[in-house]
């Protein structure tokens, strides 16, 4: 056991800095065995903040090798100092204090800090990485300006980069170099960056609203130089769309993407200088599928919006890391769904979050969009903070409009300019510009849980009116026995019967012209009932319409009226909505029956229709034809048995396609026309539509879907078509295709690694394919690396988060698997070891074969010796 309990640390304990930092000036001096950084930071006392405070920066596994104040050099008894901190007891009220510390990135193998990922030098910061690099006041609220000189062999490292300009470069004795950058606006130190490699650059230019000329700058290895296009393309999009849709203008007169192949997380938004994970930056059409191409612009369109949204205004304190990440979210979405389906898009993030957000809310590490406590901040950066706290932004939008939501964000932009603040500034920037009250709603930042609404309804024939009364009820979580009733805005229509959305009149004089099809009802209480006049017959309701607000909606649809919702709501959200209930519903009800029970029909007509129908969004027909996942099954059931769901969901799968046979054949040669590859909204759609055909095909062993399969994964142009053709070989139990299809896809990729990761995660997520020995197998493969995390998520994350009906064997041996992995990827990289922890900590969830070997994984961590505060954190609050 850990010998020492982590410190917890609490928002309410919040103290202004005792000092700042006016400026921040840095030389990093770089070798093959180490760095040395010298620092020299001026600072202040904070005048706000109490007298007479000792100075204490922090640091993280530092050698300390000289300290001087005012130019002074100190000696050992003037100051304390471990790895971990250097504290001054008497320091003048100004001064400037030079310290030069000995780190060694050749051995970090956490990613924190400054580490080597092949053969680059590099940096991530967020959030207390900048510890590792010296001692600092190592928090958001102290900005300062950064001078930063990097100095490196320059044949190895010709390009030397950091945030801001770059004001100078010059040659050094033994063919070293340096470069000087500075970074005029103040930052936190979570923002800094640096790279030092050998890379190409790829250049672009891009014109701001006011004329402003920005070079835009891509760095990767010589080797990715053709992978840079659809980064810069989709950065452009991203520049545009912020000044047009939020007004926001570039500030600097550079703008740098940087990919690097080992990296913690997805990207980071340093200021200036944005540093990507290789897979969420690089992309040609024959190595990224649709879905990467997707993400890509997704997340580069992310970390540009931050420039705004997080770093000219930042955050105060890492409790409210969702006042950049919540907003930044919601931005990112806006502009995806601007720049394709708006509908799809839709369904994938409120997908993600009804299945993994709320299963984390309904768990025990369930805390709030603006969390009052944690010990390891990086487990903080959750679906909570970054997905709920986008659809929390999302809620204010839709309550104030669009229109006076910009006035929020111009307001909040105006008056937080160069400040470091908290949601709550968030919040009230929205109701000074829309003069509305956003009190109650604040408890979403307050209360963890997902609020569960119970509709119930009645027709009145003789007035002809129709009542919905809706319950709300926020469940306990963690910390949080008490809840109060939250403020949603829940989007309601009333279908009729012949399928049209009637005008709702919510009083008997209201002009049935005048009214929308479509409304808002505000809920605040606990209870809440709402007429409808005028209408002739009893209306189908299609409630949480757009997935108004991050709920769970309880009404009983029977399955007419959910069949009847599929073809008809206005609402393309909900018609896929109404798809999933049905098919849970057919699927869960199979589970208590014999095996020869057979598959209701009429989910059968449903997807017949919807594979005949043309006038639809056919991105929005590939969707409703997935059957919901075990994780949503998961989800949706009160306890779990995962083998249950998961022989139920195949059984309905398989006698659907084979019922299909013919309609799946036949949509997938409608859709099968491949010209060139173009990343057109309809070519999407096309490719999406027929490889789901093509997947349910080879889920039946159809010889013809064998055939196809073949054929496509040989001739596909791009990696969508491939990469699809593969997984669906690798689904299906022709073995000799199967295997014959791995060995050839990893021959002509193997030099990729952002390829050989989705070979990897293809293997380990499928329930055929992905058995134990073979997951087993794969980490013992050449290309496999434990000092990746890429690697690590596409044959762990994906075997653990994905092939659930392994990973939940009900012989332990998945958790035991888990369990033992985490144990040694403690050891160099507790960050991904500890969300690795993730799928142990619902064991409440599961029925007792299940829950009982997932507690007993997670004792095992537990009983660990000097186990990693990361980890630590998670599974003590899961066993708690
Ligand atoms: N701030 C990054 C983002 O969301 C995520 C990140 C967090 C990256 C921590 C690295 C470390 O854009
Ligand atoms: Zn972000």
């Amino acid at each position: 056991m850990r010998t020492s309990q982590p410190q917890t640390i609490y928002l309410k304990d919040y103290e202004v800095p005792p000092f700042l930092v006016d400026h921040t000036d840095l030389r990093f001096e770089l070798f093959e065995d180490g760095a040395r950084v010298h620092s020299t930071l001026s600072m202040r006392r904070n005048p706000e903040s109490a007298a007479g405070q000792p100075l204490e920066l922090d640091g993280d596994s530092l050698e300390l090798e000289s300290v001087a104040l005012d130019g002074q050099a100190l000696s050992d008894g003037d100051y304390e100092a471990t790895p971990a901190s250097l504290r001054i007891d008497s320091v003048p009220d100004q001064f400037s204090l030079s310290v030069v510390t000995w780190i060694r990135p050749q051995d970090n193998t956490r990613l924190e800090g400054l580490y080597k990922s092949s053969g680059m030098f590099c940096t991530q910061c967020e959030a207390e990485g900048f510890r590792c690099i010296t001692y600092y006041p190592d928090r958001p609220d102290v900005m300062a300006r950064f001078r930063t000189r990097i100095e490196a062999d320059q044949s190895r490292y010709p390009v030397l980069l950091s945030n801001g300009n770059d004001v100078e470069r010059g040659e050094l004795d033994d063919g070293r170099h340096y470069a000087v950058w500075e970074d005029p606006f103040p930052k936190p130190s979570y923002l800094f960056a640096l790279v030092a490699g050998d890379l190409v650059e790829k250049k672009d230019q891009f014109t701001t609203v006011s004329g402003r000329e920005i070079d835009l700058r891509m760095y990767v290895e010589p080797r990715n130089a053709e992978k840079c296009d659809h980064a810069l393309v989709s950065l452009k999009k991203a520049m545009r769309w912020d000044e047009e849709v939020y007004g926001r203008e570039y500030d600097l007169d550079i703008f740098m993407i940087v990919a690097v192949d080992d990296f913690n997380m997805g990207a980071m938004e340093n200021k200036g200088l944005n540093i990507f994970n290789s897979s969420c930056v690089l992309a040609s059409p024959d190595t990224a599928t649709d879905m990467a191409f997707q993400r890509i612009e997704s997340i580069v369109a992310h970390e540009y919006f931050h420039n705004w949204s997080g770093n000219r205004v930042t955050c105060r304190d890492w409790f409210q890391l969702s006042l950049k990440e919540g907003f930044t979210v919601f931005r990112d979405t806006q502009f995806s769904s601007d720049m394709g389906s708006p509908t799809v898009k839709r369904i994938e993030d409120a997908s993600l979050l009804r299945t993994a957000q709320f299963a984390e809310d309904g768990g025990p590490m369930a805390h709030p969009v603006r969390p009052d406590s944690y010990m390891e901040i990086s487990n903080f950066y959750t679906l909570t903070v970054y997905e709920k706290g986008c659809e929390v932004v999302r809620m204010i939008h839709t309550l104030l409009g669009p229109e006076q939501f910009r006035a929020g964000s111009d307001l909040y932009f105006e008056r937080h300019d160069g400040q470091a603040v908290t949601t709550d500034d968030f919040v009230r920037a929205m109701e000074d510009a829309s003069g509305r009250d956003l009190s109650q709603f604040r408890l979403w930042y307050e209360q963890a849980g997902t609020p569960r609404l119970t509709v119930e309804d009645e027709y009145d024939d003789a007035q002809g009116t129709y009542r919905l009364t809706i319950h709300q009820s926020v469940p306990a979580t963690p910390g949080q026995p008490e809840k109060q009733p939250q403020h949603i805005p829940f989007a309601v229509g009333l279908i009729g019967e012949q399928g049209k959305a009637l005008p709702l009149r919510l009083s008997a004089d209201e002009d049935e012209n005048d009214a929308p099809t479509q409304r808002v009802l505000e809920l605040t209480g606990d209870s809440h009932t709402f007429t409808f006049h005028g209408l002739q017959a009893r209306p189908v309701p299609s409630l949480l319409q757009g997935f108004s607000a991050p709920v769970r909606v309880d009404y009983p649809w029977t399955r007419d009226q959910l069949m009847f919702l599929m073809s008809h709501d206005p609402d393309g959200f909900n018609r896929w909505d109404a798809s999933q209930r049905l098919a849970s519903d057919v699927i869960e009800s199979l589970m208590h029956q014999p095996k020869d029970v057979r598959t209701d029909r009429r989910l059968l007509t449903a997807y017949r229709h919807l594979l005949a129908d043309r006038s639809l969004d056919q991105a929005l027909v590939a969707r409703m034809l997935q059957l919901p996942t075990v994780a949503a099954l998961i989800e949706q059931s009160e306890t779990a048995d995962v083998q249950a769901i998961h022989e139920a969901r195949r059984r309905v799968l398989t006698e659907l396609a084979v019922e299909l046979r013919d309609d799946l054949v036949a949509c997938y040669r409608r859709n099968q026309e491949s010209g060139e590859y173009r990343l057109e909204p309809e070519d999407i759609a096309r490719r999406a539509l027929k490889n789901t055909a093509l997947a349910w095909l080879l889920h039946v062993k159809d010889e013809e879907g064998r055939m196809l399969a073949v054929k496509q994964f040989e001739g596909a142009t791009n990696m969508t078509d491939r990469a699809s053709a593969l997984r669906a070989l690798v689904n299906s139990d022709f073995e000799g295709d199967r295997q014959q299809a791995l060995d050839r896809f990893y021959g002509q990729f193997k030099e990729d690694p952002q390829v050989v990761e989705q070979w990897f995660a293809i293997q380990a997520s499928s329930p055929n394919a992905g058995s134990l020995a073979h997951v087993e197998a794969l980490l013992e493969h050449e290309a496999f690396d434990w000092k990746n995390p890429n690697k690590i998520r596409s044959v762990v994350g994906a075997f653990a988060g994905q092939n659930l009906s392994r990973f939940h064997a009900k012989d332990g041996s998945g958790y035991r698997f888990l369990a033992k992995r985490i144990l040694a990827l403690d050891e160099t990289n507790p960050q991904i070891a500890a969300r690795l922890v993730s799928p142990l900590t619902r064991w409440r969830k599961f029925k007792n074969v299940y829950s009982e070997g997932m507690k007993s994984a997670l004792e095992t961590l537990r009983d660990k010796p000097d186990l990693s505060k990361d980890v630590y954190e998670v599974v003590h609050k899961s066993l708690k």
